[in-house]
């Protein structure tokens, strides 16, 4: 599958580093609730053994591989950066997946497929990233089939943001702009679709802990750590994201939740 000629887009910290090159390094990336809020995607998305499947801002592949294992499905995975790409198709030849699940180099606000072509489009954790959501959404609804769904998995604002938490935002490097609980409904029905899930989540820092484990199990975990503690000891980059990983503010929980949101075409 060809790739997209996409530019990547400048994401790095006053610190220098790239929390997204630093994730792909690492062979993690995550959205809130974990396999479970995935689970509630796909079922709600009417997934089954003969669907075809498009996971937009895929990373390192976790969730098409997972998708394709348990439901059967074929899936293509896209992302706007090569070295998630690269993770995601050593992910699917080591667990014996290729034949089920492709990837792709592509920027969800102009996708490299005609019109009609999925079942369902499936995106975690990414629309706080492009700068044009509407056109993002516009792209998904575009490549569903009529009849099929659109399922997003996005983090929110649940309470508005203090400026403190803006400014640590802005500093973690991330172009993050996250919308509202009515925002992403509102972003649905622009694009033409029936809502038929719209569910906000308060988010629990051990409950996200445990639903990470659950997504990616103890063993990639450890493997992780061992990576971890490599990069820290050999990269300052790795180090400065740690800082500032630690150094999230601890009420941010209580502004951030994640909503899941499922539309029909
Ligand atoms: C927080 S990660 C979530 C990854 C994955 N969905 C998961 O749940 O593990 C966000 C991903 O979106 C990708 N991304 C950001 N902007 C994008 C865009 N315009 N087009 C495609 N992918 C994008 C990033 O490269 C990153 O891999």
């Amino acid at each position: 599958m060809e790739d997209q000629q996409v530019l990547t887009p400048e994401t790095k910290t006053e610190s220098g580093y790239d929390p997204f090159e630093i994730q792909a390094e690492f062979g993690i990336t995550k959205h809130m609730g974990g396999v479970d809020a995935t689970d509630i995607l796909a079922k709600q998305c009417r997934i089954g053994a003969g669907s075809h499947v498009l996971d937009a801002g895929c990373g390192v592949g976790i969730t098409p591989i997972s998708l394709a294992k348990q439901y059967g499905c074929t899936v293509v995975g896209v992302d706007i950066r090569d070295s998630m790409i690269a993770r995601a198709r050593e992910r699917a030849q080591k667990q014996q997946m290729a034949d089920k699940v492709q990837f792709r180099v592509a920027d969800v606000q102009a996708l490299p497929f005609e019109d009609n072509q999925f079942d369902a489009v499936i995106s975690e954790s990414v629309l706080a990233f492009p700068e044009d959501k509407l056109r993002a959404v516009a792209e998904y609804v575009r490549v569903t089939k009529h009849g099929g769904y659109v399922g997003l998995n996005e983090t929110i604002w649940i309470k508005p943001p203090t400026p403190e938490l803006l400014e640590y935002l802005a500093h973690a490097g991330s172009q993050t702009q996250l919308l509202t609980h009515e925002d992403m409904q509102a972003l649905l029905r622009a694009n033409g679709l029936e809502v038929v899930l719209a569910q906000a989540y308060e988010i629990s820092p051990r409950q996200e802990a445990r639903a990470q484990i659950k997504r990616v199990g103890w063993g990639h975990i450890l493997g992780s750590w061992w990576r971890a503690l490599k990069m820290y000891v050999t990269k300052p980059a790795y180090r400065a994201y740690l800082q500032d990983a630690l150094g999230t503010p601890k009420e941010a929980a209580g502004y951030m939740g994640y909503g899941l949101y499922v539309g029909r075409k």
